[in-house]
């Protein structure tokens, strides 16, 4: 039989290609094709080395891979030949021009939105999948009628919540679907087709529809409020260190007030991910250009205390060290913005490691999902070394020559003075470490940036330790200064 539904999903990326696998799982009937202007990840997505790590996906790409999901280069073709196409292009911030630094860079949108308008020959419905500023639906509209001769295009704001470790579980089993669109007929009509799409496997009521402003801003508001927890109990971790008290306490005390809820409150070296800050410093622009800067003014103190974290964290292990680091070898145990993931972007491991080699050390990073490559690039994309190349070069050679790359946790861990777990992957929690502080230096420094291991314990063993928002070691206390 002909599929159902023809859906075309333009860009193959952490979102695009797990979204679209899950809905070719779960709708044998529909025929879905994900396309991507670069070659090499389609190559990836057609190969047994999918080109995002996320446990589960593997097993749903290979239930639907050449039988209902499809990748391929050929978008053109495939965006003419669907009925709803999914645009689910990158959004970073812009940086360069007005709203540098801020404001949603919308250049992959725009030209995705123009060549739908430009090869299709047929109505269609465009469904926003990438996280956007409220309102782009709006000028996505005048794009597509403007150059589309007679043809109609209905615009959806389906804004997507899935986190990156637990992608499969997330989309198999969401809190909810959301999906905005216009209150006309065209625009109801439209948001029916898709929310049958989705009913396939998600209940009902977990179905929510809006009017299109709603759903794109709601996207923005999720992601801002979810960081603003995070931020908050960062800002508590600073108050516990100082004070004595117990970060990983009063979480627990403060989750079970069922107003709060005990989710998202782990204290930690601070929130990354391609998402958090890109959408939080998005809201703050669209608050300033409404001339709300009491609300952009709030927004931003979530990115401000995020940043102060992570420096902080990086001023203790340098502190704590006799106030230098300069050839010494710290072993960073975690580079992926979280656990179960490659993804390295807007990790707080590279701002720790660019502290930490701003002071002259030495770093051996070992992750079990980031390649050398991706961690040498990652690292190379060095303020200093653009701001101060002399100085760097007095040092002896570029910032990456600083840089050794373990495959062994314990390689990585031998002859260090310090350790920083920068990831909480799980097999940080049950290392060997009274093998690990045997191979070191003493005295062995082990700084916990997510509060994995269990402190008491490592100061048995005698390791100097220092736990995020814990009670500090009187060592760590008495060398710091000005934190
Ligand atoms: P990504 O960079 O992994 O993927 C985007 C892909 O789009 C790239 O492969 C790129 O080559 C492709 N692309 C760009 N322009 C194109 C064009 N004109 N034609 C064809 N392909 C094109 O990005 P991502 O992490 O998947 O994020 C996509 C969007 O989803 C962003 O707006 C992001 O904010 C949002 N989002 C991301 C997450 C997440 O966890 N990563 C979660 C929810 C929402
Ligand atoms: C986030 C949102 O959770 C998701 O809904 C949205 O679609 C995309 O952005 P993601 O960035 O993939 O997902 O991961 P998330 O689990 O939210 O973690 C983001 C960062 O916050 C990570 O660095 C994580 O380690 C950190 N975090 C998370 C904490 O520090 N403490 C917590 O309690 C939770």
């Amino acid at each position: 039989a002909p599929p159902s539904l023809k859906i075309c999903c333009i860009g193959a990326g952490y979102v695009g290609g797990p979204t679209m696998a899950m809905i070719a799982l779960k709708c044998p009937d529909v025929e879905v094709n994900v396309v991507d202007i670069s070659k090499a990840r389609i190559a990836a997505w057609n190969s047994d080395n999918l080109p995002i790590y996320e446990p589960g996906l593997s097993e749903v790409v290979e239930a639907c891979r050449g039988r209902n999901l499809f990748f391929s280069t050929d978008v053109e073709r495939l965006v003419a030949d669907c009925d709803v196409v999914f645009v689910s292009v990158n959004t970073p911030t812009k940086t360069t021009g007005l709203g540098a630094g801020k404001a949603a860079d919308l250049t992959y949108w725009e030209s995705a939105a123009r060549m739908i308008a430009t090869v299709s020959k047929s109505d269609k419905i465009v469904v926003e999948k990438s996280t956007v500023p409220v309102k782009t639906a709006e000028a996505i509209e005048k794009v597509l009628s403007h150059n589309a001769k007679g043809i109609k295009f209905q615009i959806l704001s389906n804004p997507e919540f899935l986190a990156e470790g637990t992608a499969i579980q997330d989309l198999a089993f969401p809190d909810r679907v959301l999906i905005g669109g216009r209150d006309t007929e065209g625009g109801q009509k439209a948001v029916n087709t898709l929310k049958s799409v989705y009913a396939r496997w998600v209940p009902e009521d977990k179905i929510i529809t809006t009017g299109l402003w709603s759903a794109e801003l709601s996207k923005l508001a999720a992601n801002a409020i979810l960081a603003q927890r995070i931020s908050s109990v960062n800002a508590i971790s600073a108050l516990c260190e100082s004070t004595g008290a117990d970060v990983s306490e009063v979480a627990f005390a403060i989750g079970k007030d069922t107003r709060i809820g005990p989710k998202f409150l782990q204290s930690s070296v601070g929130f990354g991910g391609s998402c958090f800050q890109k959408d939080i410093l998005n809201l703050v622009y669209i608050c300033e250009c409404n001339g709300l800067s009491e609300v952009a003014h709030y927004w931003k103190q979530v990115v401000a205390i995020n940043d102060y974290q992570k420096s902080r964290f990086a001023k203790r292990v340098i502190s704590s060290m006799f106030n230098t680091v300069a050839g010494k070898k710290i072993a960073i145990l975690g580079f992926a913005f979280k656990k179960d993931t490659g993804d390295t972007r807007e990790t707080p491991a590279i701002d720790v490691c660019h502290g930490l080699l701003g002071d002259r050390a030495v770093l051996t990073i070992f992750d079990p999902q980031v390649p050398e490559e991706q961690i040498r690039r990652d690292l190379s994309m060095n303020k200093f070394e653009w701001d101060h190349p002399h100085q760097l070069h007095s040092h002896g050679g570029s910032v990456t020559s600083k840089i050794e790359y373990a495959t062994d946790v314990y390689e990585a861990c031998k002859g260090a003075h310090g350790i920083c777990i920068l990831t909480e992957w799980e097999m940080f929690r049950n290392l060997d470490y009274q093998r690990i502080y045997d191979n070191m230096q003493k005295p062995a420094f082990l700084f916990d940036g997510r509060n994995i291991v269990k402190v008491a314990d490592m100061r048995k063993m005698g390791f100097i330790v220092y736990s995020i928002g814990k009670p500090l070691d009187p060592w760590v206390k008495d060398l710091q200064i000005n934190i």
